[in-house]
Parts: structure tokens; sequence; C-alpha cells
């Protein structure tokens, strides 16, 4: 089962929520010109969103899928996309183009520089390199400039199945979410460092209205104190005051 809602004008959010593990794996349709997917998804999960996408637009017509980084719920059914779309291509961070599409994708990926702009028709969109944030090398974030949507990614990630959009804090779900993770398998969800704050901020800086995650409710509001925010609860979480932080400078 999926969910679409159009939580920005043009921006629909496909949501596919998976209870045994109570988690919402959100995708990103764009509707312009050239239409733009954000998260290509699992491989087992493609042909539910191709289902999804179908309610919407016409498949072929996918021109751009951009994600994150190199994981399957971000770029799993990239090459299903490229077989359904003729004229679709990826779009991720030179690292991301340089290390793995070369090898993983069947087309050739538009690699991105920080702070290089696409344009799809009515909308424009920024790439943002955001090395390890939220975790992997190639890791980047792209800004729809237009409605100014930040297409976030793992940011903000909260478990369960929660509403498409809020104007009610996120942070607090954030934080909960994380440290049930830090309890169990999938601990050390973002790696924080010395860089973490200065690209938080630069994101914060973009003064996005709304911020589109893949796990968990969008929220719309001041993102840019929400991305403030975030830095402090991933200090928190994962920072060198943090449990995780204490036992590894013990280990020093
Ligand atoms: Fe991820
Ligand atoms: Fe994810």
């Amino acid at each position: 089962m999926y969910k679409i809602d159009e939580i920005a004008p043009d921006v629909y959010r496909i949501s596919v929520f998976v209870p045994e593990i109570q988690l919402q794996f959100n995708h990103f349709l764009i509707k312009d010109d050239e239409p733009l997917l954000y998260h290509a998804g699992l491989k087992l999960m493609f042909p539910l969103l191709h289902e999804a996408v179908k309610t919407l637009i016409d498949p072929k017509l996918i021109r751009w899928i951009g994600f994150s980084h190199f994981e399957v719920d971000e770029c799993g059914a990239l090459n299903e996309w490229l077989q359904v779309a003729p004229n679709a291509q990826a779009i991720c961070s030179e690292a991301g183009a340089i290390v793995n599409m070369t090898d993983f994708a069947l087309r050739p990926s538009l690699a991105m520089k920080s702070n290089e702009t696409i344009r799809t028709g009515k909308h424009q969109y920024r790439f943002i390199r955001t090395p390890h944030l939220p975790h992997g090398w190639d890791a980047g974030v792209m800004f729809e400039e237009t409605n100014k949507t930040l297409l976030c990614s793992d940011l903000f990630h909260q478990n369960g199945d929660l509403v498409a959009i809020t104007d009610k804090d996120i942070l607090e779900a954030h934080k909960s979410s994380m440290l049930v993770f830090e309890s169990g398998p999938l601990m050390d969800y973002t790696p924080y460092n010395h860089k973490t704050k200065a690209l938080l901020y630069e994101l914060a800086a973009l003064k996005p209205k709304t911020l589109a995650t893949m796990h968990g409710s969008s929220f719309f509001g001041d993102c840019s104190t929400a991305l403030i925010e975030l830095n402090e609860v991933m200090k928190d979480v994962w920072g060198e005051k943090s449990a995780s932080g204490a036992k590894q400078n013990a280990l020093v």
C-alpha cells in the first residue's frame, strides 16, 4: 500500500509504510516539464512505486532521478527506473558518480558540484554536497529553490507511521527514534564530526520552507531553526559527550 500527498506545490510524497520495521519510506515526485523523482527506492518496492507514480504522471516521462547517497532505499531501484524511463538520468555528487554510479548505473549520471543548479522547467534545484551527513562519503541534498523545499533524505528520520506533513516539532520524534536505533544494530546512524555543524548551518542559510524527509513526517515552518536545532540533537546523540562518544574517548 502507498499513500500520496502533495506536500508543497507540485511535490508529491509517495509513502510506503513497512509495519514489520515500523518505518515509512518516502519518495518525492516533482511534476514539471522535466519530472524529477527523488529517491528511486528499494528494488523490492519498485512495482508498487511504479504503480503509484503512474497515478501522477506517465513514468516514461521521468527525466531526473535524485538521491542523497548510495544505499538501497535511496537508489536500489535506479536501474529499474532507467529502464522504464528512456530519457531518465541519475543526479548525484561527483564522488557518487566516480565511486558508485560508473559501475552501478546503466547510463552515465549527472555529477553535480556543490552549489550547482539545474532547471527542470518551473523548478530550479541546487545541489549541496554534504559528505557523511546523514551518512556516506558521497552524500548530498537537493534544494528546490522555486518553492524552497529541501529534499533532505535521512535528516530528521522519524520511526512510525506518521502524517505526511506537519508544522509541529519533529525533532523530538527524531531524537527518540535515533535513541531506539542506538540500542540495537542500527546504532551510529550519522557520524557527528567537526564539519557537521557547518553543513547544517549551510542548509539553514537556504531558509527552506519545507523539509521533505525520507522517513517520517515532512515539516513546514521555520526550517532554518529546525536545522540549527538538529545540530544540537545530533551532538547529543552522537557527539563527543554522547554515550557512544564517551565510550570512544575512554578507548583513546
Ligand atoms: Fe541513508
Ligand atoms: Fe533512508
